[in-house]
């Protein structure tokens, strides 16, 4: 509020020498659509804001997610990421980010059985899978199954009734686990694994993705709660790109399947949730300790990035990236170390320490050690942006039923600044230079 008592901002044109008040709101705040009154004349079309990449635009009010990216802070409903990832499970963040609220114990039972009893998939996806090449990446697999979903479930279309909604919500988040373990076992040759109800929901995952024959399988508790903890850093971060494509897609009322498939396929790319499989890759390129020096003058003259490294928002180390180091070591007493370790860990040090890094805000970021514990786990690297996707369901959902619910959300649109040719007319090919 300003000394007159006034929240609202004055803007001069001086293209015409008119003022202007717009209000300010939710602090800092205006709205894009009251710059449209500032006109040259009545036939002009109006102000715009020009945003490539959305680096300064708020797409939407949301009640979800906060980040503060200067301090390195994130939030569910309000709730710290540490403690939740200390203290809660995958399933009561779910349901606390669907729902608004943590749930009581007799919520929670109905929710993890509701979620149990939708893991299965139609035996027809099987075949859908049978279908892709022996060495087809996981991710790829994945989203068009689910994409394939949509086919299934025509009352996915029913967007204004809530029980249908959360049905779908249900299926999706009942069933990525399975579709990501379908996938696994067909790039290893292996035959398909069942869900199993007595387990819990990454128990389940776990045993879809590595048992073998018969034999009852029993996931170290240690994995188990690590593979947990993961879920729970990645289950949503508010308006990025994949989440901001599951929003656009959905806008347009489209059913949650194929919006989620578009999502994944944003989230695939390795600037977003691709990014963990290309760690992975970047740290077997270095190979040894030795060879970091001449990497991080490449990076430096810009010839390569250093993946897992910087982040839009945060400009301070990401809260989610110290907690899977610590979680790091617990999979380590387990599996024993991985030697890429030695390497991601020199590479911190040196960019914490390096002008480079340093005037950039370029920090770790949750893709940067979440690699070295899933293949510490015995994931192939084509499964990592799956591990992402999985639990990051949760929070496209979330924020896909709030767009709906959102009266202010129409279809979106962005505009265009056109700056190609005026009006000119076609030349036949005969006559043209
Ligand atoms: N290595 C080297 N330089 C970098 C890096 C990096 N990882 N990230 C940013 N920079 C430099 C960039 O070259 C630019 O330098 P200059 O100012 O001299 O032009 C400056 O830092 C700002 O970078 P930017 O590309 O404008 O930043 P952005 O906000 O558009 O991009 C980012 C954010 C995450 C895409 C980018 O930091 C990046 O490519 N990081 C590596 C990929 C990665 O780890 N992605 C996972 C992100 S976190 C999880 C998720 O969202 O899925």
């Amino acid at each position: 509020m300003g000394d007159d008592g006034k929240n609202t901002l004055s803007i001069r044109d001086n293209r015409t020498g008119r003022d202007y008040e717009i209000d300010i709101h939710d602090g800092d705040v205006i709205r894009a659509m009251d710059l449209r009154q500032i006109k040259v004349d009545d036939g002009d079309f109006g102000m715009m804001a020009y945003d490539p990449a959305f680096t300064n635009t708020a797409s939407t009010r949301s009640t979800i997610t906060y980040i503060d990216g200067e301090n390195g802070i994130l939030r569910y409903r309000g709730y710290p990421i540490e403690q939740l990832a200390e203290r809660s499970s995958h399933l009561e963040v779910a349901y606390l980010l669907l729902k608004g609220e943590l749930p009581g114990q007799a919520e929670l039972d109905d929710f993890v059985h509701q979620i149990t009893f939708h893991t299965y998939v139609h035996e027809n996806i099987t075949e859908l899978v049978g279908a892709f090449r022996y060495d087809a990446h996981a991710m790829g697999m994945v989203t068009s199954m689910v994409a394939a979903l949509s086919t299934f479930y025509p009352d996915a279309k029913e967007l204004d009734d809530p029980k249908a909604r959360w049905i779908q919500i249900i299926r999706l988040v009942a069933k990525l686990p399975t579709l990501a373990a379908y996938a696994y076992r067909h790039h290893r040759g292996l035959p398909l694994v069942y869900p199993e109800n007595e387990l819990s929901y990454t128990a389940n995952f776990l045993s879809m993705l590595f048992k073998i024959g018969g034999r009852e399988y029993k996931p170290n508790p240690v994995l188990e709660r690590a593979l947990d903890v993961l879920f729970i850093l990645h289950a949503d971060h508010e308006q990025n790109c994949s989440t901001t494509a599951m929003r656009l897609i959905g806008s347009s009322r489209a059913d949650p399947y194929c919006s989620l498939a578009g999502a994944m396929s944003a989230l695939y790319g390795p600037l977003h949730g691709g990014a963990n499989e290309a760690v992975l890759r970047m740290l077997n390129r270095i190979g040894s300790v030795d060879n970091i020096p001449a990497f991080m003058e490449g990076v430096k003259k810009k010839e390569e990035r250093l993946m897992g490294f910087g982040h839009r928002v945060y400009k301070a180390y990401d809260p989610r990236a110290s907690i899977i180091k610590r979680t790091a070591d617990e999979v380590f007493e387990v599996t024993g170390r991985n030697p890429l370790l030695d390497i991601a860990l020199e590479l911190e040090k040196i960019a914490l320490s390096e002008d480079y890094f340093v005037e950039r805000n370029l920090y770790p970021n949750v893709d940067f050690y979440s690699g070295i514990i899933y293949q510490a786990m015995g994931f192939p690297v084509e499964m990592f942006p799956v591990l992402f996707a999985i639990p990051r369901t949760v929070g496209w959902l979330a924020q896909w039923e709030e767009m709906l619910l959102d009266g202010e959300q129409r279809i979106a649109r962005p505009r265009q600044v056109y700056v190609g040719q005026d009006a000119r007319d076609f030349v036949p090919i005969a006559d043209r230079d």
